[in-house]
């Protein structure tokens, strides 16, 4: 999403500054008008000159996974600790943290969760994306807005991909909380536009049909391969409420899922 989203921004007048982890990546970003900087954030420390990279910015955006499916033993908070005390050093005073649904719990009741409602996930990615969000929020150098995200839609980046073709799939009858990626870009321009600094939103697509309903008909919209759901053992889900978007950032959402 980060790439995306720097072209948008820059569309809209901003300075953008951009890293990655792949020197590869460099003259791409450059052609795009990103300032490029190579910064790759660590437990023990960060690599790259992230002082350069964090000076004389308003606003820094952590758009950045925890990795925990690729690596089950990292520990994203400690990552996110120590980019926080640069960030306390620099000056920047406004810092967006991109957080993902998947800090509320599935169960069996489908519950709905709004802003309001407390983090409550028990899974070791949520226990580290509640962390990392405290951490931002409780700094006294800056202000941090959250955003917790549904499953990303995007150009060539679909869930239905992963799932067209398999069977024994979990959870036919939890509601999907997924969001189009020109739709996030979007909600982060509003809450840059309207300064809603210090506050949590969600960002998930008010369509909420059941797992089963929706991929069935992506899969066979797309032309993929139907899948199969496990109909034996009880499903799990939860309904992600995005309300404070329109009511705070008047924002509505431009693309159905
Ligand atoms: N994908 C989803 O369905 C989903 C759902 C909810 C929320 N989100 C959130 O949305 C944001 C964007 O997700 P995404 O799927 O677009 O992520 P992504 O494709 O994995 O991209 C994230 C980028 O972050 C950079 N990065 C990764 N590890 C890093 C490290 N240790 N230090 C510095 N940079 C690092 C990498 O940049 P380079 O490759 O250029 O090095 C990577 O491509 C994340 O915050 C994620 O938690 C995603």
């Amino acid at each position: 999403m980060g790439l995306p989203l720097a072209k948008k921004l820059i569309e809209a007048g901003h300075i953008v500054k951009g890293s990655t982890t792949n020197r590869d990546k460099l003259n791409s970003l450059t052609s795009e008008g990103i300032s490029p900087y190579i910064i790759e954030l660590f437990e023990e420390g960060i690599q790259g000159d992230i002082t350069s990279f964090l000076g004389n910015s308003e606003v820094l955006i952590i758009d950045i996974p925890p990795g925990l499916r690729k690596d089950p033993e990292v520990n994203f908070v400690a990552k996110i600790g120590r980019l926080k005390s640069y960030v306390e050093k620099s000056g920047i005073k406004k810092v967006l943290f991109i957080s993902s649904t998947s800090v509320f719990e599935d169960t069996e009741d489908l519950p709905t969760y709004s802003e309001e409602d407390p983090a409550n996930g028990t899974a070791e990615n949520a226990k580290q994306l509640i962390a990392a969000e405290e951490l931002l929020k409780a700094s006294e150098a800056f202000e941090t807005s959250v955003i917790r995200f549904g499953g990303l839609i995007g150009p060539g980046r679909h869930p239905v991909n992963y799932l067209s073709g398999k069977s024994g799939l979990k959870d036919p009858e939890g509601p999907i909380n997924l969001i189009h990626q020109e739709d996030c870009i979007g909600i982060i321009k509003a809450i840059l536009e309207k300064e809603a600094w210090g506050e949590t939103f969600h960002g998930v697509s008010p369509e909420h049909p059941t797992r089963k309903e929706y991929y069935s008909r992506i899969a066979k919209e797309k032309g993929l391969g139907s899948m199969e759901f496990d109909e034996e053992k009880a499903s799990k889900g939860k309904r992600i409420d995005s309300k404070k978007i329109g009511e705070e950032l008047e924002y509505s959402f431009k693309n159905r899922i």
